[in-house]
């Protein structure tokens, strides 16, 4: 955190917003961005209908006003193309006789690592547009591109692991032989806070495991994937990635009721993943792997390094203004801590500092979803009249696309911002007396994604821990809740998550074991090993 005292946070919200001379020559959007094409088959379709128009979250300012900046358009299709995409996937796969579902996963990741080496070339426009799509810090915007490269590689070398180790077991008479096959066409679906890396996290996976995917960029980081269009045009088999733009209801309702969407991977609110689900008419044949909400909490104990637990909560709360599924989004403090943690809070919030995504050191920048800072002010408003107060002295004084750090307290169960996932930089905190107060709060909480615990005494954590593994998918000891690093499994219960978001885990949900088996004898063993080194027989792992 910048030591830097946030001048700024007093100024009216016009004075918060760059004029144009003041924004960096190298960090402007440049010229307006208009798409029609689209990429179904191996083609680039142009879209002769209406486009969406996409707006930054940051302003234009006007003397006094700012207005939208708009960056550019995107097809808005209807059913019929999203259906033509979709049905691009299905004869790419063709029942599973397609090209790329029966290349082999030394092959298909031969052909992701010719696409790793030319993302490369797109990292400065992708980073551009993360700034200005998503309002992302410049740092962050970086770190996102280069982490989701690091997620790539990570999965090539899994999916490399899945592909030797096959070893003919003989059991009850049965020799067999085991390996991977994909589940057909996957929907392919990622969120606006992090468009590039959580869409990568199940897309690259798919394509490893032999999967054709119909893929819909989020609303917010739309355009930063058009440099993309024309790697997959090149380097793969037509049809196997299909992109799609439009309304949900128009283009991906469709997909789903039709019944041919074979896995749905899909990160974003669980209201739209279960609607998504719903409308398949066969869910049973339906496999889903999902990131979905989260209210972490985290949990000041008696005894704890204050300084350094406010330091994690800020962090925690309050990195990319708090629009992380991972963000803390409630903070339970001891009562006897309590007042000493707020004050080592508000502190450290002094120096966090607001700006625009080019400026040195930002956390907080403007908010992606024009709705939410409307939404932010509705919760603000429930907690105030049910008794809570805003801490710091620019709290809650924002308007139109402003909304500025806040903390509230007390915030007690009565109050929508106990268990709504405000996804923004509101603070509640909770004073608590009995763990059983944590508890309760854990019962109710639609989510359980993560918690952290702030505590430096080993026999008041020993207790918790395994009762706390087995309601939430990880446990933080004196740190943030946070995914990374990305090879630990990132899953979570209830409506946080279904299945698991690493590598490892999204190989295998993403494609199923399959078995080769004869009766054993001299001529079925001889059998297999010919098959096992015949170059049409790629599915079994070497040995
Ligand atoms: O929005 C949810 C992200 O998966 C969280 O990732 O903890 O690295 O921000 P992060």
């Amino acid at each position: 955190m910048s030591s830097e005292t946030n001048q700024k946070s007093c100024a009216t919200p016009v004075e918060l917003f760059p004029r144009e001379q003041d924004i960096p020559t190298n960090w402007r959007p440049g010229p307006l961005r208009e798409q029609r094409e689209y990429l179904v088959n191996g083609f680039f379709r142009v879209w002769p209908g209406a486009l969406t128009e996409v707006f930054s979250p940051i302003p234009v300012r006007r003397e006094e006003r700012f207005e939208p900046r708009l960056l550019g358009r995107v097809p808005n299709l209807d059913r019929t193309a999203a259906l033509d995409a979709l049905a691009a996937a299905r004869t790419a796969y063709d029942r599973g006789r397609g090209d790329w579902p029966t290349l082999g996963i030394v092959q298909r990741a031969a052909v992701v690592q010719a696409f790793a080496r030319r993302l490369v070339s797109c990292r400065a426009e992708i980073v551009l547009l993360l700034m200005w799509e998503t309002a992302k810090s410049r740092a962050e915007a970086e770190a996102e591109f280069d982490r989701t490269l690091r997620n790539l590689n990570e999965a090539l070398e899994e999916a490399q692991s899945l592909a030797t180790g096959g070893e003919v077991a003989v059991r009850e008479g049965i020799n067999a032989r085991c390996g991977r096959a994909p589940r057909g066409v996957v929907l392919c679906l990622g969120p606006c806070n992090h468009p590039l890396n959580e869409t990568f996290a199940t897309l690259i996976p798919a394509l490893l495991m032999g999967n054709t995917v119909v893929l819909k960029p989020p609303r917010h980081g739309v355009l930063l994937f058009r440099p993309l269009l024309a790697l997959w045009r090149d380097l793969l088999p037509p049809g196997v990635v299909n992109v799609i733009y439009g309304e949900g209801d128009e283009v991906l309702l469709p997909l789903m009721r039709s019944g041919d969407v074979d896995a749905l991977a899909f990160i974003g609110s669980p209201q739209v993943g279960q609607v998504l689900v719903q409308a398949h008419p066969r869910p049973l044949r339906l496999k889903t792997v999902m990131g979905l909400g989260a209210k972490n909490a985290a949990v000041v104990l008696p005894g704890a390094d204050l300084e350094q637990a406010a330091r994690e909560c800020l962090l925690g709360a309050l990195a990319f203004n708090g629009q992380r599924c991972t963000a803390l989004k409630i903070l339970f403090v001891h009562r006897d801590e309590v007042s000493r943690f707020i004050d080592f809070f508000l502190r450290g919030l002094r120096g966090v500092r607001w700006g625009m995504p080019w400026q040195q050191g930002v956390w907080l920048t403007p908010l992606i979803e024009p709705h939410r800072p409307a939404y932010l002010r509705d919760l603000l408003a429930d907690a105030l009249r049910e008794g809570a107060h805003i801490l710091n002295t620019d709290g809650g004084a924002g308007s139109g696309p402003w909304f500025p750090p806040t903390v509230v307290y007390p915030v007690t169960s009565a109050m929508r911002l106990w268990r709504e996932e405000q996804f923004g930089p509101l603070v509640p905190i909770v004073s608590f007396e009995d763990w059983a107060e944590v508890e309760s709060y854990l019962d109710q909480c639609d989510y359980a994604q993560q918690i952290s615990l702030f505590c430096q005494d080993a026999a008041q954590l020993e207790p918790l821990v395994d009762p706390l593994v087995n309601q939430v998918g990880r446990v933080n000891l004196n740190c943030k809740c946070q995914r990374g690093p990305d090879n630990l499994p990132f899953g979570g219960r209830k409506d946080s998550a279904v299945e698991t978001l690493s590598a490892r885990e999204v190989l295998n949900a993403l494609s199923l074991p399959v078995v080769l088996a004869a009766r054993d004898s001299a001529e079925s063993r001889r059998l297999m090993d010919n098959l096992s080194v015949s170059d049409r027989c790629r599915f079994l792992p070497e040995n």
